[in-house]
C-alpha cells in the first residue's frame, strides 16, 4: 500500500468549501475483473474525456456530528449519501480527518442520466479530488501537484476502479505489468507525455443505442470474471495489448491502435457472453453500427474505430483531422440507428481540476 501522509487533528473551527470537476474516460484496453481491495486483474489504458463530466462542491465544517448530506442536481439524494458514507468509512485509514467533518456535497453531471454513460468514473474522481483539496486546505500536505494527483487517483480507485484514470489529462494507465515499470495496481499514472500529440485533440462521439439502465452492473460483471474459464487467457491478452498499444500510441500509429481497441471492445462483450450466468449487453443496432463503421473505414481508409463500454452504446474514436469526413457519415448512417437519434460529442480533455465557483 502506498504510504501517503495521514493528517489528523482538524482545528475545531475549521470550515470551508471546495469545488472541482472531473471527466469521464473511455478505456481502450479494458479493466474487467478485480480482486482484493479494488485491485485490477489486468492493466488498462483510457483516454480522458471532457464534455461528459461531474461538477462537485463540498462544504465542510468541523465540530459537528460528522454527518453527510448529498444533493444531486439540487435534490437531496439519500441513496447516494449512503453509498458515499460507506465509501468514506472505508477510507478512514487513509483520510482520518474526514471523520471529524460535517460534509454537504452538491454534485451534478453535464450528461443526462439516461445516456448510458457511466457516471461513477467522473463522480468518484471529482469526489476524490475534492477530498484531496480539503486535506490540502486543512493541512497543506498536498502542495506537490504529482503527489496531489497520485493521492486523488488512489482515493478514486477505492471508490470505483475506472475513476482513478479520470484524474489525469489526455490518457492514463492503471495496473501493473512488465511492459511499463512505473505502472501500478494502486494508482493510475499519467500518459500524456508518453503518447503522440495527436491524442490531445482526439474525438469520441458517443452514439446512444440505448439510454436505459443496463441489466447487469459493472461491479457484478467484474465478479463474474472469477469463474470465467477464459479469464487467465484474457488477462494475458490484456497485458500483450497494453505493450502493443503503448508502442502504437507513442508512434501515433492509429491503425495499429485501432485494431487493438476493437479487439478489446469485442473481447469485453465476449467475456460477458461466456460468464455464468451469461449475458448480452449489445443490441442489434450496436452490431449494425459496427458493420457500417468497418465498411466506412474500408471505403475511406480513415482511422475511425469503435469501442464499447459495458453497455450497448458505441464510442466512435477518430483524430480531429477526420472530423469533416466522419460527420456526414455519422449523420447519414449512424444517427438513424441511435435511440431518438441521440449522440454526444466529446473529445480528449484535461482531467480533474479545481473550479472557482465554491
Ligand atoms: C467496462 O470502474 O465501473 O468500463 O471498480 O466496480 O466501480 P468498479 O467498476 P468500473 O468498471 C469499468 C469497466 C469498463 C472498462 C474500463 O473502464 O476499463
Amino acid at each position: 500500500m502506498i504510504d501517503f501522509p495521514r493528517p489528523d487533528g482538524v482545528p475545531h473551527d475549521a470550515h470551508g468549501s471546495v469545488a472541482c470537476t472531473a471527466p469521464s474516460n473511455i478505456a481502450l484496453v479494458k479493466y474487467w475483473g478485480k480482486h482484493g481491495r479494488q485491485l485490477p486483474s489486468n492493466p488498462s489504458i483510457s483516454l480522458t474525456l471532457s464534455a461528459a463530466h461531474t461538477r462537485t462542491r463540498i462544504d465542510y465544517r468541523a465540530g459537528g456530528t460528522a454527518g453527510l448530506t448529498f444533493f444531486f442536481h439540487g435534490e437531496r439524494t439519500d441513496a447516494f449519501a449512503d453509498r458515499i458514507e460507506r465509501y468514506l468509512r472505508s477510507i478512514h485509514d487513509i483520510t482520518p480527518f474526514v471523520r471529524e467533518l460535517d460534509l454537504e456535497i452538491h454534485s451534478e453531471n453535464t450528461f443526462p442520466h439516461s445516456t448510458g454513460i457511466a457516471s461513477s468514473a467522473s463522480a468518484m474522481a471529482a469526489l476524490a479530488h475534492g477530498l484531496c483539496r480539503i486535506e490540502h486546505d486543512l493541512f497543506g500536505t498536498l502542495a506537490d501537484r504529482d503527489l496531489f494527483r497520485r493521492k486523488a487517483s488512489y482515493l478514486a480507485r477505492l471508490a470505483s476502479g475506472s475513476a482513478c484514470r479520470s484524474i489525469y489529462p489526455t490518457a492514463a494507465v492503471w495496473g501493473a505489468w512488465n511492459g511499463l515499470s512505473a505502472a501500478s495496481d494502486e494508482v493510475a499514472i499519467p500518459m500524456e507525455d508518453r503518447i503522440h500529440p495527436v491524442f490531445r485533440s482526439y474525438r469520441d462521439t458517443i452514439l446512444i443505442v440505448s439510454g436505459s439502465e443496463k441489466s447487469v452492473s459493472s461491479s457484478a460483471g467484474h465478479g463474474l470474471m472469477t469463474d470465467n474459464p477464459y479469464a487467465p487467457v484474457r488477462f494475458d491478452q490484456a497485458r500483450t495489448h497494453m505493450t502493443r498499444i503503448l508502442d502504437a500510441m507513442a508512434a501515433g500509429d492509429l491503425e495499429a491502435m485501432g485494431r487493438i481497441i476493437e479487439a478489446e471492445a469485442l473481447t469485453l462483450h465476449a467475456l460477458m457472453m461466456t460468464s455464468t450466468p451469461s449475458y448480452v449487453l449489445m443490441h442489434p443496432n450496436t452490431l449494425a453500427m459496427i458493420d457500417r463503421i468497418r465498411a466506412f473505414r474500408r471505403a475511406t481508409d480513415l482511422p475511425v474505430y469503435f469501442t464499447l463500454d459495458a453497455g450497448p452504446n458505441i464510442h466512435l474514436l477518430y483524430p480531429a483531422s477526420a472530423e469533416p469526413d466522419v460527420r456526414p457519415f455519422m449523420e447519414d448512417q449512424l444517427l438513424p440507428l441511435c435511440e431518438d437519434g441521440r449522440s454526444l460529442d466529446d473529445r480528449v480533455g484535461h482531467g480533474a481540476t479545481d473550479t472557482t465557483d465554491a
